[in-house]
């Protein structure tokens, strides 16, 4: 099959793993004989930097028209230190979101049995964790009215959430538990938000209509303590925008890296797939950041487009890199011969190509840049 892909691989890090992801779509390509059409287009910093504008038209086009959108990362130091900036990368992403209605954010978590070593967290606590995490991405906090008062002595931004924003997510994030292990958690602050009590209200409403789906609460702040001390408990996590922000990343710690954690943001026409880690400038142009997620969002696209075989693929790819060390210096730690971002891509493509066999030959020939042999 023939599919358009717009390729966004914007700030920081962004080009370098996209690039691998693009790699491990094309190795796909090659072995399941689809044709992958990439439009490439610009958002973000640099962007702004081209076009004085961080979402360009042609950006918001070449999506629109695309069967999927693969994204990178977006955020640059200059912007992040200056308060007072009025265009700023990351209003880019918000705006496509908007635009595209991607009211819909997934962020799997999980504990790979090869990683736990790598965890701050204890063994016995993460073992095990599988979590899927179902952010609203369109409404809250994050697109309400913002105010700064003519004096500059007060700032104000406006939460509000309506019945229909709810629902559509809640109705994904069930139908996302009856495929799994039948469980949503509400995570809210229900105790104090008017918008958190709307959520439980609506969310209990219809939660009646699954009836094989447990429906449990918790507010924020004690979720934030619970996913480290128990994170098994969880299954589908549904939550607002900010809260699943922060959340997600806190997750992350459980994976053993940010640079594993994939994502999907979906909407009713669009979907766009990118790493939930940031632009990492630090590392740009280094070739040392982890490629993972990012090939793991060319993944979750492949199932977006009903490509299920093609996405486990690279998901065991993706596996069996980690099983074998062949891994950046985020997860390896710089002493121990990490391998780099285009060397872990390398390795990507010649499972995903040659599958088991390949194992030993790559072992042999970047011998020097692994530490079991
Ligand atoms: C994310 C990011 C974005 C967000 C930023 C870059 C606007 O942190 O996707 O989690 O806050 O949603
Ligand atoms: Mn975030």
């Amino acid at each position: 099959m023939k599919y358009t892909i717009a390729v966004i691989p914007g700030d920081g890090i962004g080009p370098e793993v996209i690039n691998q992801a693009k790699r491990a779509l094309d190795a796909v390509a090659e072995l399941y004989d689809h044709i992958f059409l990439y439009k490439e287009a610009q958002m973000g910093a640099c962007a702004i930097d081209a076009f004085g504008v961080p979402l360009p038209e042609e950006t918001i086009t070449i999506c629109k028209n695309a069967d999927a959108i693969l994204f990178g990362a977006i955020g640059d130091p200059k912007y992040d230190n200056d308060p007072t900036a009025k265009i700023r990368p990351e209003q880019g992403l918000l705006q496509l979101r908007e635009d595209l209605g991607l009211f819909c954010n997934v962020r799997p978590v999980k504990a790979y049995d090869s990683l736990i070593k790598n965890s701050p967290l204890k063994r016995e606590i993460i073992k095990g964790t599988d979590i899927v995490i179902y952010r609203e991405l369109t409404g809250g906090i994050y697109f309400g009215n913002k105010k700064l008062s003519a004096d500059g002595q007060t700032a104000t931004d406006t939460c509000s959430y309506s019945v229909n924003e709810i629902s559509r997510i809640t109705h994904l994030a069930f139908k996302a538990a009856q495929t799994r292990r039948k469980k949503v958690t509400l995570i809210d602050k229900a105790n104090v938000l008017e918008t958190s009590r709307l959520w439980r209200k609506t969310v209990t409403e219809i939660s009646k209509k699954y009836k094989d789906v447990a429906l449990e609460y918790l507010f924020v702040d004690n979720a934030a303590m619970q996913i480290i001390l128990n994170p098994k408990q969880f299954d589908v996590i549904l939550t607002e925008n900010l809260f699943g922000d922060i959340i997600s990343d806190e997750a992350s710690v459980i994976g053993g890296s940010i640079g594993l954690l994939a994502s999907s943001s979906i909407g009713k026409e669009n979907a766009l797939f990118e790493p939930i880690h940031g632009s990492f400038p630090q590392a740009k142009g280094k070739d040392i950041a982890n490629p993972l997620a990012s090939i793991l969002s060319a993944a979750m696209l492949l199932e977006h487009l009903g490509l299920d075989e093609e996405a486990g693929a690279i998901e065991r790819a993706v596996e069996k890199s980690l099983v074998l060390n062949i891994t950046t210096e985020d997860i390896k730690g710089k002493n121990k011969y990490p391998a780099s971002t285009s060397k872990v891509g390398d390795f990507i493509v010649d499972y995903i190509l040659n599958q088991e066999d390949s194992n030993l030959n790559f072992m042999n020939i970047h011998a020097g840049q692994s530490t079991i042999i």
